[in-house]
């Protein structure tokens, strides 16, 4: 009798849980937007004094009036944050009021299930799932895929790219694409994988694909920050940085921590920042163990992109300066005819534009420094979605988010083939 009254009370609780209308809350994501600057400085106090996790903007000094703020907040200091929020008229909806039944469906594996019908691209995976994959990737088709190492992380984890190569021409040119910068955009590395096995399994098929690696080879680096990955698998899902070590805080942003400008206005020289710049320029491994990559190979590597989320947004150099970049008109009109692309065939809007115009000041970019280094063409993707999912976008959406990515990668790749 005493089970069935204790298992009763349980099944109403999960219930409870499930619906989240009552008291019981989960983690959520509030969307808030202040209207005057009172409200803008309760909001930076909130989001720095309290247990919360800014998604957008990136960091507390870019909240602004009438700009809509995503904020993460823990289930404990839910009821704390929504009071101050209340008590000061700032008004806030929920964007997702289940946040840890979404970050548990991304990490259950499918292959387990055999009614969940979606194949290993459709589901995210973890560092160790993806080590798997690229030694596999590389064994099943060893005249066309070659595993580079880079270096290794600051937690010693190896930094393995893959390199494709459809054929042996001589003068070959190559492109480079990075995935996983930034920890909890997971929707990156899935999109480095998914590109990966679209162009193996699509050469023969397509003559876009075909046309590209006939004339490039291609780098492909899924996961930059291995450590931060893992980090988001095991113990945070809301980390940013990678995962050194300083005084008192863990963690630099990789992408501030390039030479490009370095830790000027849109970085932080905070540690505990999430846009911390680091000790010095490519202080960090990771970082520079891609910048010493480029620098052999910058004679051959042609168009440099690196995958981010969220917002959708097409974006290119420079990111340090409002000023434009020397062939800004070219690099206007590429990203507009990947974005019309996205629009036509996925019925998707992107916006675009050099990164300091379209979003904000960001200097120690790894897409401003690989311009500077003299790869001309320089690209930074920021795949879906616009807010509603945020970096828990559901497994689902994998498929549409990275073919759409992948038509404006194809649609880019084209015209630098035909431009040089
Ligand atoms: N969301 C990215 C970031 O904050 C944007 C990167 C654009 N490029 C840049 N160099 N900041 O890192
Ligand atoms: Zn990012």
């Amino acid at each position: 009798m005493k089970t069935l009254l204790i298992l009763f009370v349980l099944m109403n609780l999960d219930t409870l849980l499930k619906t989240g209308h009552c008291i019981v809350t989960q983690d959520q994501i509030l969307s808030i937007t202040p209207t005057t600057q009172e409200q803008v400085d309760i909001l930076k106090n909130v989001s720095t004094q309290y247990e919360t996790v800014l998604w957008q903007p990136v960091s507390h000094h870019y909240i602004k009036e009438e700009t809509q703020v995503h904020l993460f907040v823990p289930a404990n200091s839910s009821s704390t944050v929504k009071d101050l929020l209340q008590k000061h008229s700032i008004t806030h909806h929920v964007l997702l009021a289940n946040a840890n039944e979404l970050i548990e469906m991304q990490m259950r594996n499918g292959s387990t299930d055999p009614r969940s019908g979606s194949t290993f691209y459709e589901r995210y995976h973890s560092l160790g799932d993806i080590y798997h994959w690229i030694n596999r990737t590389a064994q099943e088709n060893p005249d066309k895929v070659k595993i580079i190492l880079l270096g290794s992380s600051y937690e010693k984890r190896p930094l393995y790219a893959l390199k494709l190569t459809f054929n042996d021409r001589p003068n070959k040119k190559a492109m480079w694409i990075d995935c996983g910068i930034h920890a909890r955009e997971w929707i990156s590395p899935a999109f480095c994988l998914w590109f990966v096995q679209h162009s193996l399994a699509f050469y023969t098929f397509n003559s876009d694909i075909s046309s590209i690696l006939d004339n490039m080879d291609v780098y492909v680096l899924p996961v930059m920050n291995p450590d931060g990955y893992h980090y988001t698998w095991t113990t945070n899902r809301m980390w940013r940085k990678n995962r050194s070590v300083s005084n008192n805080c863990i963690g630099v942003d990789l992408n501030r921590n390039f030479d490009a400008n370095w830790c000027t206005e849109g970085a932080s020289d905070q540690p505990c920042s999430d846009i911390y710049c680091g000790a010095f320029p490519e202080s960090e491994p990771e970082s520079e163990a891609v910048a010493n990559f480029l620098r052999i190979h910058k004679d051959t590597v042609q168009l440099y992109l690196t995958i981010h989320s969220y917002s959708q947004m097409l974006l290119f150099p420079y990111s340090y300066t409002f000023d434009e970049a020397e062939n800004h008109n070219d690099l206007l009109e590429m990203a507009q005819e990947a974005v019309q692309k996205i629009r036509r065939y996925y019925h998707n809007s992107y916006k675009y534009g050099s990164g300091a115009k379209t979003i904000y000041l960001a200097p120690g970019g790894s897409d401003d420094w690989a311009y500077n280094l003299g790869i001309k063409y320089s690209f930074t993707f920021e795949l879906q979605d616009r807010g509603r999912y945020g970096f828990l976008l559901p497994p689902s959406y994998i498929p549409k988010a990275c073919n759409e990515a992948l038509i404006a990668v194809k649609t880019i790749a084209l015209k630098v083939i035909e431009k040089t």
